[in-house]
């Protein structure tokens, strides 16, 4: 798939690393050369995972060297400091050295701002984007947990286009779906809770990546195969036994079939679950399973 408006070709399924500073060396290693080796070849970062570990794990693992950084493409995220977000110029430029520093690379092909910094001054973000780009740091930019109006400031100073939105979005947690299914309607599931940043992003090309597709809640655990979610379960089962993949695949061949074409980011630190999730780019659901699946995890149909 093409990334955003970018012309950047990267694989459906992007490989986040939050979670590796849990693997030994050599778990991480087998890792990140299996993930290549499936062509899972987008991997997500963030200075802040393991406190930067994530991102020195990750650079040993893959054994860094040109001929390797050739065949991947690196996302990495700034802005979170301990007790403050900060998207200052400052802090930008030295958080993307010391990614670079860490990652053990030239430049990064995508850098997101990882969570809205309330005090952000769109202008400072702009001349810090530029300095990135002309000094060949960042390729491309866009953001994390962000609303339209949010990037609609960012856009107005920024030069770059914004190719990517980071969201949390799994089948339990799917407000931005269930807001544009309810509209108008009284209940929860009519709330609006990111101002249509679904649809905002479809008319904008810039490609949603949902974070955390197997959780529920915010790190509550797994929804697959949680006595919480009995009849979610069921249907997926159904729906992943007709086409002989596993509940994992079809969890990502639901946000896959979505029409506006998400980069689902997985967390998983296993070779095995990886080639699972991997396999939904093979899998389209009906309609009729979509909507099965999106109503037994609760959802609902005004
Ligand atoms: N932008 C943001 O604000 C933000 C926030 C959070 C995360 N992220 C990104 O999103 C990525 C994914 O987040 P996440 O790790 O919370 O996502 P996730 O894929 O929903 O969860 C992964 C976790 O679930 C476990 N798991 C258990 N059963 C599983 C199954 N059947 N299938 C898949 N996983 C299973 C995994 O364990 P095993 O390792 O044992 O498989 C792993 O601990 C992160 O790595 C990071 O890159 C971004």
């Amino acid at each position: 798939m093409t990334l955003g408006s970018s012309n950047l070709q990267v694989p459906v399924v992007a490989v986040g690393c939050m979670r590796i500073n849990s693997l030994d060396a050599g778990e991480a290693e087998r890792f990140v050369k299996g993930a290549v080796d499936l062509g899972a070849t987008f991997f997500d970062h963030a200075d802040v995972y393991g406190d930067g570990r994530c991102e020195e794990i990750f650079a040993d693992a893959i054994d860094m060297s040109s001929a390797v950084r050739d065949q991947i493409v690196l996302q990495s995220k700034v802005g979170i400091r301990p007790g403050a977000f900060d998207f200052s110029k400052k802090h930008i430029l030295a958080s993307v050295d010391g990614i670079l520093r860490r990652l053990r690379t030239e430049h990064l092909d995508v850098l997101l701002l990882h969570r809205p910094d309330a005090l952000v001054e769109p202008a400072e973000v702009a001349e810090a984007f530029d300095k990135l780009e002309s000094d060949g740091k960042v390729r491309h930019f866009g953001v994390s947990n962000q609303n339209p109006m949010q990037m609609e400031l960012l856009r107005r100073w920024v030069r770059q286009p914004l190719v990517a939105n980071q969201l949390q979005l799994s089948i339990t947690n799917a407000t931005m779906i269930t807001a544009g299914i309810n509209v108008n309607m009284l209940g929860e599931s009519s709330v609006d809770r990111d101002g249509s940043v679904l649809d905002y992003c479809r008319l904008n090309d810039i490609t949603i990546q949902p974070w955390s597709p197997f959780q529920y809640g915010f790190f509550e655990g797994v929804f697959l195969g949680n006595d919480k979610f009995p009849e979610l379960n069921k249907a997926i089962d159904e729906v992943a036994a007709r086409y002989d993949v596993s509940a994992t695949t079809m969890a990502i061949a639901w946000l896959l079939r979505h029409p506006a074409q998400m980069q689902p980011v997985t967390g998983t630190t296993k070779p095995e679950r990886l080639t699972e999730c991997v396999a939904a780019s093979e899998v389209h659901l009906t309609r009729e399973e979509w909507y099965a699946i999106y109503l037994a995890a609760g959802n609902i149909l005004p």
